[in-house]
């Protein structure tokens, strides 16, 4: 363990936070997890433990709640933080834009507050290349400027920036890392994205029409501007994601500046189109998967995939998994939670 090296991971039971606390336990980082629950499970912080062989410092508390939250930093001796506590459907956000607004940006301002007071400095955000709505230049690149958000998600994510970018100018430093579309599981099959009810990404639902829960796949559009008339996005495992972090961190409290806020694409740097993506599971699980094309879902992007240059370069890294083994993990945890 790096000695007074503890990190504390807000919605470490989620979908990207869990996978990053294998990740950090395995660099050697002490971690301690604050999550409701409110939309993962506690299995997945034992899947955590079974994988790691490490009992989590777990705490169930909400990140809106600031007295909790000082008490746990008034308890620990935080040197950086991960924050990945937040509503994540574009759906959801759009029949229910207030209770994205407080939870997604009230969350993060609770937490400043809290790290100011307690003098901890260094934080790594979740953000998301929705921040750049239809990029005008492809692969995008960081330094692209936002569009309208086309969802109130999209929204809080665009604040949330400008809200660290002003917090680096009173002593913080941010790391802000912009997601493209995740995938897969661990290959453990211990854990992964636990869906709740319909599935709006491609890949759980996917997995669930390969599962026999959803009778077929629709997939959305056939004649967008791309080789084969369906969307193009950038399909990145979640280890490849949570691995990301890890270097983050090292790369945020190694930085010598008191006041930070940078932004890194966290993506392959491929383009890969829907088709392509269900023919390719098609192939590495050899199931015969019922789809059909229909229309375009509304709100949808045509294409984006990442500029991943500045991550490559700065940080050191590079996604270790290909399309067919973040498929293959995916299907593998699906099976697993069908039992
Ligand atoms: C959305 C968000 C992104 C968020 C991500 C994960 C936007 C623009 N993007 O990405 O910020 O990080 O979700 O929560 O807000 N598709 C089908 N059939 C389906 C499901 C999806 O064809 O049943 C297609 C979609 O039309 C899209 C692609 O698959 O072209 C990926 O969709 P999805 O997994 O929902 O992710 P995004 O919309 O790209």
């Amino acid at each position: 363990m790096i000695k007074g090296n503890h990190i504390l991971v807000t919605g470490g039971a989620g979908y990207i936070g869990s996978h990053t606390v294998v990740e950090l336990l395995k660099a050697g980082f002490q971690v301690t997890v604050a999550d409701n629950l409110e939309r993962s499970d506690f299995k997945i912080v034992e899947g955590v433990e079974t994988i790691t062989k490490t009992k989590i410092d777990f705490h169930k508390m909400d990140c809106l709640d600031y007295s909790s939250m000082d008490d746990l930093f008034s308890k620990n001796k935080f040197s950086s933080v991960i924050h990945f506590a937040a509503f994540k459907s574009v759906n959801e956000s759009v029949s229910e834009p207030i209770s994205y607004y407080k939870n997604n940006v009230g969350s993060l301002i609770t937490l400043l507050e809290v790290m100011q007071k307690h003098q901890v400095k260094d934080l790594i955000f979740s953000s998301s290349c929705t921040v750049y709505g239809q990029p005008d230049v492809i692969p995008v690149d960081e330094t692209a400027p936002f569009k309208r958000a086309e969802s109130p998600y999209g929204a809080t994510k665009q604040v949330c920036e400008r809200i660290l970018e002003d917090a680096a100018t009173v002593g913080f430093k941010v790391i802000s890392l912009r997601y493209f579309n995740p995938i897969g599981a661990h290959e453990s099959g211990l854990i992964g994205e636990l869906p709740i009810g319909v599935p709006n990404n491609l890949v759980p639902y996917v997995t669930q029409t390969a599962a026999g829960v959803r009778e077929k796949l629709t997939v959305f559009g056939s004649d967008y501007d791309t080789p084969d008339g369906s969307c193009v996005r950038d399909f990145i495992h979640v280890v490849d994601l949570a691995t990301a972090h890890v270097k983050a961190i090292q790369y945020v409290q190694n930085l010598s500046a008191k006041n930070t806020f940078e932004t890194f694409n966290v993506g392959t740097g491929v383009g890969v189109s829907v088709l392509e993506l269900v023919k390719k599971f098609i192939e590495v699980t050899g199931i015969k998967l019922n789809y059909t094309i229909g229309p375009r879902r509304a709100g949808d992007i045509e294409k984006v995939y990442a500029d991943a240059k500045k991550i490559n370069q700065s940080f050191g890294w590079t996604p270790r998994y290909g399309l067919g083994e973040s498929l293959l993990h995916a299907w593998n945890w699906e099976k697993k939670l069908r039992g």
